[in-house]
């Protein structure tokens, strides 16, 4: 198998270990209460391949709770959480989080209720983890102290880049089916492959992530859409059965149909494409996710129309409804993050729809004011849709585009729109006419406010009050003496 991580394993990098405040507190009390205690896990795995690594794991061939608070004394760490039902503890130490925890025969589930009792030795500790490269062991040991203990070949697996699991995968996955998403994640970040026999038994046991909650389905997906290339992950989770599982409307997105000879493009790697594209401007989750789901409607709005082809007619509408339905499925937040993903896929055909026509400067102060702060996203987005593979027609689109832009730039320099304030607010409208808080009050201010988008009046409080004057008057509404001086604000 050939390598693609981009990562070089380095065994030399743990050897500075054991001279560390932390790893020796851990090795002086292994020694004095002759104690087994090993290093374990992602730290390990991160340390030798010279990725950055924080939290730390322990794991001892006894009481891990006790011993973790011999090894906070020693250190005079703070305060020792205990989790009496995963029987783990915590503490903090020069800003890391350090976790021990008794080795065991069980499975390792952090998240299963059921307390875990029977114990076990290293070996049997490893051989319940996840994969052969999270179950790499550095001995904090008299006589073996800082080598690496990797009975299932974890450091080979690190070096050729493979994603591989310690014992049979359908074991391991049905442990904890969480593994399924994490075999993908780690797949994603450290650029690995996964083994061929795990990816089989993903496949065979995809639909038991049916006893998975939502939250920790999300919180693996939101690992994976922040990676650097996303679209690795996505199309692994696809051909895998994993996103169908929980996803299925961006399963839709797949396939191109064609009819009369006439095909419209596969929808899946186009998504997969924006949304690579936008991780290579942005870092911001939502944006991301915008991506994902920015054409999520176009399955449900695909029609044939004879003589024009294929249409997607609405399918940003469409699109912006189903985000609520598909966030409160994932438990993903339900605020203003929602709103923002929603909002651009609402928006997202909006500034290249601006460049078929003149652009006027009253289309661009529409979308400045529908956009308010989050034109910029809303801009990255739609340069990342452009992924025509039409050499002409893309450069058409981005030179489109950056006259959008530039557009933009100079209205929102010259009408400041983009967070719009009416320069006449509801309660000018009401000491003005003398009038209760009514409909009329409202109808009022969107004759203002269209007439400053259109750009009939400036957006200045002396026009939009002579416009109140008259649109009041208009509708048979009086001024209240001493009210027709322009106040200022
Ligand atoms: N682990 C496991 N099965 C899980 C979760 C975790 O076997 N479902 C084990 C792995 O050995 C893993 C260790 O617990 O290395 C720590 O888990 P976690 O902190 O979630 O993962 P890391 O490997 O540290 O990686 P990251 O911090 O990137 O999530």
């Amino acid at each position: 198998m050939s390598r693609t991580s981009s990562y070089s394993v380095d065994p030399a990098r743990l050897e500075g270990v054991v001279r560390e405040p932390l790893f020796a507190a851990v090795a002086a009390e292994a020694a004095k209460q002759d104690i087994p205690a090993f290093a374990i896990g992602g730290y390990v795995r991160d340390r030798l391949i010279g990725r950055p690594c924080k939290d730390v794991d322990f794991v001892v061939e006894g009481d891990g709770i006790a011993f973790a608070r011999s090894v906070a004394k020693r250190l005079g760490a703070g305060e020792v959480h205990v989790f009496k039902n995963f029987g783990t503890a915590m503490f903090i130490y020069a800003d890391e989080q350090v976790e021990f925890v008794g080795a065991r025969k069980e499975s390792y589930n952090r998240n299963s209720r059921k307390p875990e009792v029977e114990p076990g030795s290293i070996k049997d500790d490893q051989e319940r983890r996840d994969f052969t490269i999270n179950a790499l062991a550095v001995s904090m040991n008299p006589g073996s102290l800082g080598a690496l203990v990797d009975p299932f070949g974890g450091i080979m697996d690190l070096d050729r880049g493979l994603i591989r699991t310690p014992l049979d995968p359908d074991i391991t996955f049905s442990d904890d089916p969480l593994r399924m998403l994490r075999a993908v994640r780690f797949a994603n970040q450290l650029g690995f492959v996964i083994d061929p026999l795990t990816f089989d038994a993903i496949k065979r046991n995809a639909k038991r992530l049916e006893i998975i909650s939502a939250e920790r389905i999300h919180t693996e997906l939101n690992k994976i859409i922040l990676t650097r290339k996303p679209s690795v992950g996505f199309i692994l989770l696809r051909d895998a059965g994993l996103l169908q599982e929980f996803f299925p409307e961006f399963v839709e997105l797949s396939g191109a149909e064609e009819k009369h000879g006439i095909g419209h493009k596969d929808n899946f790697y186009h998504t997969l494409q924006v949304l690579d594209n936008v991780c290579e401007k942005s870092d911001d989750l939502w944006l991301r996710w915008g991506a994902i789901l920015h054409d999520i409607a176009k399955p449900r709005t695909k029609r044939f129309e004879p003589g024009h082809g294929w249409t997607f007619h609405g399918h940003e509408d469409k699109g912006a409804r189903m985000v609520p339905g598909i966030f409160r499925r994932l438990k993903l937040p339900l605020d203003e993050q929602m709103k923002f993903v929603q909002k651009l896929v609402a928006l997202h055909l909006r500034p290249i729809a601006l460049t078929k026509v003149e652009v006027t400067d009253s289309a661009i102060r529409r979308l400045l004011f529908d956009a308010g702060d989050d034109i910029d996203a809303l801009m990255i987005l739609c340069r990342a849709d452009i992924t025509s593979k039409n050499e002409k027609k893309k450069e058409r689109y981005l030179r489109n585009y950056e006259v959008v832009m530039e557009k933009l730039k100079e209205v929102e320099a010259k009408d400041q729109v983009r967070n719009f304030q009416p320069p006449i607010t509801g309660e000018d409208i009401m000491r003005a006419f003398n009038i209760p808080p009514c409909k009329l009050i409202g109808d009022i201010k969107t004759v203002i406010k269209d007439a400053i988008l259109d750009g009939r009046i400036q957006n200045d409080r002396a026009q939009a009050w002579e416009l109140m004057v008259e649109e009041g008057s208009k509708l048979g509404l009086k001024m209240e003496p001493g009210s027709g001086a322009i106040s200022s604000k």
